[in-house]
């Protein structure tokens, strides 16, 4: 199974990102906007392992303390468009503990640095992305999400099969 680990949002943080895409949209930028209930922040991609249990047990010997998150801009990687975060050492020093952990426990995961952003749209048709304006908005995290990921008939589907 595809696996990846994630912070999951509250209600109020998804409406401000869902107002973000309506934003996008009454601007006509069409794309693959990501569904409500996908939207998520990702801290570590693993891919194809088939022992969540292990994951999540290594996980859990994760020290942290309940740490908030604040939404602030917008940024692509090319054709990916993405909201981003308030500078946050917690959330850097939550995401460097659990790629720690999984390193140790020799799970695979993708090292590539923590870029932290928030996928609103894959293949706007506009090159530049349009002036939007963000809600003041916070929340506060406490439980690391362990994610399944699979390829739904109208695109991916994500579960949440444990937390820390
Ligand atoms: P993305 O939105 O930038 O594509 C599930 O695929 C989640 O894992 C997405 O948040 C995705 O980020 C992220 N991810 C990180 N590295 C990945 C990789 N190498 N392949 C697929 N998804 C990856």
């Amino acid at each position: 199974m595809r696996l990846f680990i994630a912070i999951n949002f509250t209600t109020e943080m998804k409406k401000t990102l869902l107002s973000m895409q309506d934003q996008f949209k009454k601007q006509n930028v069409r794309g693959k906007y990501s569904p409500a209930e996908n939207l998520h922040l990702t801290l570590a991609f693993i891919g194809e392992y088939d022992d969540p249990e292990k994951v999540l047990e290594t996980i859990s010997a994760l020290d942290y303390q309940p740490f908030d998150l604040t939404l602030d801009g917008v940024g692509s990687f090319g054709s990916l468009w993405w909201a981003g975060l308030s500078e946050s050492k917690e959330l850097t020093k939550c995401t460097s503990g659990i790629r720690h952990l999984l390193a140790e426990a020799e799970i695979p995961f993708d090292r590539k640095s923590f870029r932290p952003h928030i996928t609103l749209i894959r293949e706007p048709d506009k090159n530049d992305i349009p002036a939007v304006s963000i809600p003041n908005t916070t929340m506060r995290v406490s439980c690391i999400s362990l994610m399944r990921s699979d390829r739904g008939k109208r695109g991916m589907i994500y579960t949440e099969i444990g937390r820390i």
